[in-house]
C-alpha cells in the first residue's frame, strides 16, 4: 500500500505514537537499517566495505546523488566544492559577537543560519542547477566554519585550508593549522577522521535527521534547515552522547575506575544518571558502527602511540553491561558514540568539537534526505494530537481571576 492510499485508507483516523517509535514519515532509498540483525547499508552498500574502501567524498556522492561516482564526477564534484569554500568576510564579524566560552554547537548553528542572509540564491531550489548549486556551497564552507569556531575558542586567526588538499585532509589543517608553522599531513590521522566521518554520514529517520526533512519541508531552504538540524543533533541524547560519553568516562576515571558502581547507577530507576553510549532507538543488537570503531580506536591510539586509560574504562564498562541482566534484557549495547570520542580525543580534537565532527559527518545525510524529500515533492510535515486539555471555558477579567 503507497503513502497516498494509505493516507485515503486512514483519513480521519489520528493515531498516537510519541516519540514516533512505530511510524515512518517518509518513504526512502538511501539507508536500510536493520536493528535486529545489525545490519547498515547507505544506498545498498555494506558500511562496512564503504569504511574501508571508500573515501568520505566518495560517500558523500553516493549518499546525495545515488551511486558512486566515477573518477570524472568525483572530481567535478571535487573542485565545484572546492570553488565554494570562502566565506563572506562579513561573517567574521558575526562569530566575532560570541563569546569564547559559547558551545561550538550553537555557533555552527547559528552561523549556518546566518549564511542564507549571504546566499540568498541557495533557497529557491526549482532546477537542478540550483539544487546542485546549494549543495556544493553547504559542503564547501561548513567544514570552514566549523574549523573557525574550534580556532576563535584558541584564539587561534582564522583561515581558509588548501585546496591541493583533500576534504578531509583539508578540514584537518584548517582546524590544526599554526601560524609560522608548515603544516605537515598524518595519514594516520586522516584515515581516522575519514573513517568516523563515513559512519557518521547518515541513519535514515533519527531526531536530526527528520528535523531537516521536517523544516525543508516548509521550503525554508536548505541552510535554514541544516541549522536546525544541527541543534536537534546538539542534544544528549542524539549526537551530544559523544561529547557525554568522554565526561562520563573521565569522571569514572577521577572517581577511582570503579565501573560496577556506575552500571548500578545506571540501572537505578531513581538515579537520572544513564550510561552515555549505550543503548539505542533502533538497533536491538550490536551497532555495526561501534563494532568498527572499536576496532579502530584500538589501531589509532596503537599507531599514534597514546595510552589512553579511559579506552580501559570503556572497555571494562562494556564487559560488565553485556554480561548484566538489566542491559541484556533491554538489548542495551554500545553504541557508535561509546568509542568515537575516545579516537578524537587521540586526534587531539577539543571535546566540545565531537559533535561538530559528527555534524560534518552527518552533512551529506542531511542533505541527501533534504533532496529526496524536495525532490519526491513530499507535503508540508504537520503531526496531529490528541487535545488533552481544558473544554471550552469563558473569558474572565483580570479582576475576577
Ligand atoms: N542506560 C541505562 N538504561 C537505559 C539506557 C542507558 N543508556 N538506554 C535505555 N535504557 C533503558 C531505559 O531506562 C528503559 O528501561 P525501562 O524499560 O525499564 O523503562 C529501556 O532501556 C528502553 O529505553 P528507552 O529510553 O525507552 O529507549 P529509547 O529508544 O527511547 O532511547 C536512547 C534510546 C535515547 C538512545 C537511549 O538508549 C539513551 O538515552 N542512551 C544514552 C544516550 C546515547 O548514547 N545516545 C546516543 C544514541 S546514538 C546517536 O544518536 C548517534
Amino acid at each position: 500500500i503507497d503513502i497516498k492510499t494509505l493516507r485515503g485508507v486512514t483519513g480521519g483516523v489520528t493515531t498516537i505514537d510519541p516519540g514516533y517509535k512505530n511510524t515512518g514519515s517518509c518513504e526512502s532509498a538511501i539507508t536500510f537499517l536493520d536493528g535486529e540483525k545489525g545490519i547498515l547499508r547507505y544506498r545498498g552498500y555494506a558500511i562496512e566495505e564503504l569504511a574501508e574502501k571508500a573515501n568520505f567524498l566518495e560517500v558523500a556522492y553516493l549518499l546525495i546523488f545515488g551511486e558512486l561516482p566515477n573518477a570524472e564526477q568525483l572530481a567535478k564534484f571535487d573542485k565545484d566544492i572546492k570553488e565554494e569554500s570562502h566565506v563572506d568576510e562579513d561573517m567574521k564579524k558575526i562569530l566575532d559577537g560570541f563569546p569564547k566560552s559559547a558551545h561550538p554547537m550553537g555557533v555552527l548553528s547559528s552561523l549556518t543560519s546566518a549564511l542564507v542572509a549571504f546566499n540568498p540564491s541557495s533557497v529557491d531550489v526549482d532546477s537542478d542547477e540550483a539544487m546542485y548549486n546549494a549543495i556544493v556551497k553547504i559542503m564547501g564552507k561548513l567544514p570552514v566554519l566549523a574549523a573557525w569556531t574550534m580556532r576563535k575558542r584558541k584564539s587561534l586567526p582564522l583561515d581558509y585550508g588548501d585546496n591541493s588538499l583533500g576534504y578531509v585532509e583539508n578540514l584537518h589543517k584548517m582546524m590544526f593549522s599554526r601560524p609560522n608553522k608548515a603544516y605537515e599531513t598524518n595519514k594516520v590521522v586522516n584515515d581516522a577522521l575519514d573513517k568516523l566521518l563515513i559512519l557518521h554520514a547518515d541513519h535514515e529517520q533519527n531526531c536530526s535527521t527528520s528535523t531537516v526533512r521536517i523544516v525543508g519541508s516548509s521550503h525554508a531552504g536548505l541552510f535554514a534547515s541544516l541549522s536546525a538540524g544541527i541543534s536537534a543533533l546538539w542534544g544528549p541524547l542524539h549526537g551530544g552522547a559523544n561529547q557525554a560519553v568522554i565526561e562520563m568516562l573521565e569522571a569514572i576515571k577521577a572517581d577511582g575506575g570503579d565501573t560496577a558502581k556506575y552500571i548500578e547507577k545506571a540501572k537505578d530507576k531513581d538515579d537520572a544518571f544513564r550510561l552515555m553510549g549505550f543503548g539505542h532507538r533502533v538497533y536491538k543488537n550490536f551497532d555495526p558502527r561501534a563494532k568498527i570503531i572499536k576496532k579502530s580506536a584500538e589501531e589509532v591510539l596503537g599507531d599514534l602511540g597514546i595510552d589512553d586509560p579511559v579506552l580501559d574504562i570503556a572497555k571494562g564498562l562494556a564487559k560488565v553491561a553485556l554480561e548484566d541482566d538489566y542491559f541484556v534484557k533491554r538489548k542495551l549495547y554500545p553504541n557508535v558514540d561509546f568509542y568515537s570520542g575516545i579516537i578524537y580525543r587521540a586526534l587531539d580534537i577539543p571535546t566540545e568539537m565531537f559533535t561538530v565532527m559528527f555534524a560534518l559527518g552527518r552533512l551529506p545525510g542531511w542533505i541527501a534526505q533534504w533532496r529526496e524529500m524536495r525532490l519526491r515533492k513530499e507535503p508540508i510535515g504537520r503531526p496531529r494530537q490528541i487535545y488533552i486539555g481544558e473544554t471550552e471555558r469563558s473569558f474572565k477579567s483580570i479582576a475576577e481571576r
